[in-house]
């Protein structure tokens, strides 16, 4: 067993969860409630305290994080040079064996170094004659699955080097099976709810569900389901520190926190054979009995009794369906939450404001989010019912679980 001293030399260390742009918030507010101390908000990132548990439990529980880091060195670096010799005296006989696989990312933001696969390749190689002048022998590099994944982050002359504990990235659930033509990433899907403010227990709807990752999201924060629940593995299970029985507490406990809450979630959605594609997704996160999809266009599907929400992400006009009068779409969506969901506050995420226009509803707050390379709007629509006020947008974005 490797010196944890020196990876933890205190109990608790710093990390850093990435996430997306406009997610930053609801991020911190799932960090701090999970426990976490010490927690900043920084442009797509939060970094926060922990010990060794709660890293495993920040991978497994939060929502809104696409990756886990744990920063292991900051140094100056003013040429190549530097950043070979600074990366060798990196004791990585700590974190990882000979037999292990790893592969470096690097990420720049320097006029100093040009290309981060050259970045990345001076790294290995850094990191590889370290392992050869002392054992005569080197790792292998396995760039798509590797034991250890370390992240550069060049910005000016300041390099961090920090290893990557979730593996794959958390957005990758295991609930996916199919996919229409744009599936929502997951961890914006879910960003998407928490940022909404929706109760919980009050209803659900997102009419034009694609493949329902919207509906699938909303169902887990509902049940306090974790997200990495369906998961095959994070990359920590494969690090030579990896505490089984501690993981084994930290993943039972986790699931004894799952609650019968269980409001209506409905799904809507035209097409019968991405309803179909819904429905399989559903299946796989075993949530039948939680959710309803209709294979109904939205000016035919009936509204709920109750109150609820409504999240929208309509075709764009950008990606699919170019063929489509996406300005009608977008005034039939208006169209029909005036007539026919009043009492419900609608929630839609676009890239065309253009379309968005003829919604001829008022958005308040606009939250600035990107689905993919995509600018969007997320735009929160108050449809009155009579003369009952609702909550205030401001009560109403941000809070979380
Ligand atoms: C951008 S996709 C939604 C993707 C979804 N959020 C996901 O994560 O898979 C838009 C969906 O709206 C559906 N759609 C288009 N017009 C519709 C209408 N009038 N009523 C219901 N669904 C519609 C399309 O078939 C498409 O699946």
């Amino acid at each position: 067993m490797a010196d944890r001293s020196i990876r933890n030399p205190e109990p608790e260390f710093r990390m850093a969860a990435q996430t997306m742009h406009g997610l930053e918030k609801v991020l911190a507010e799932e960090l701090l409630r999970l426990g976490a101390k010490d927690v900043e908000t920084h442009n797509r990132a939060v970094t926060f305290t922990g010990d060794r548990g709660f890293m495993y439990k920040a991978n497994l529980c939060l929502r809104t994080a696409l990756r886990v880091l744990i920063p292991i060195m900051d140094f100056t670096v003013r040429n190549e040079q530097d950043l070979y010799a600074e990366i060798k005296k990196i004791p990585w006989e700590v974190y990882m064996g000979l037999e292990d696989s790893f592969a470096f990312n690097a990420k720049l933001n320097s006029a100093r170094f040009g290309h981060s696969q050259y970045v990345a390749q001076l790294a290995k190689d850094a990191l590889a004659d370290r392992f050869r002048e002392r054992t005569g022998k080197r790792p292998s590099v396995d760039t798509e699955n590797p034991v250890l994944r370390i992240r550069l982050f060049v910005h000016g002359d300041q390099c961090s080097v920090a290893l990557d504990s979730s593996g794959d990235s958390l957005h990758k659930r295991g609930y996916r099976d199919q996919t229409n033509l744009a599936p929502l990433n997951e961890v914006l899907a879910a960003g998407m709810v928490l940022l909404s403010g929706w109760d919980r227990t009050s209803n659900f709807v997102d009419p034009m569900c694609g493949s329902g990752t919207l509906l699938i999201e909303a169902a887990l924060i509902a049940g306090n389901i974790p997200p990495g629940a369906y998961r095959k593995g994070f990359g920590f299970q494969r690090w030579n520190d990896f505490d089984a029985d501690l993981w084994q507490r930290i993943h039972d406990g986790a699931m004894e926190r799952i609650s019968g809450n269980r409001p209506l979630i409905l799904g809507g959605e035209l097409s019968k054979n991405v309803a179909r594609k819904a429905e399989t997704n559903i299946a796989i996160a075993d949530l039948k009995d939680e959710i309803q999809v209709m294979n109904l266009g939205f000016e035919d599907l009936p509204a709920p009794e109750g109150r609820g929400i409504l999240i929208i992400n309509p075709p764009y006009g950008e990606r699919m369906d170019e063929d489509v009068d996406i300005n009608g779409l977008y005034k039939m969506i208006g169209d029909t939450l005036k007539k026919n969901w009043a009492g419900y506050d609608a929630w839609v995420l676009t890239s065309n404001m253009e379309a968005a226009k003829h919604i001829k509803l008022t958005p308040r707050p606009k939250i600035q989010l990107f689905n993919g390379a995509l600018d969007c709007r997320f735009m929160r629509y108050e449809l009155y019912a009579g003369s009952r006020r609702r909550e205030r947008p401001e009560q109403a974005a941000g809070s979380t679980e």
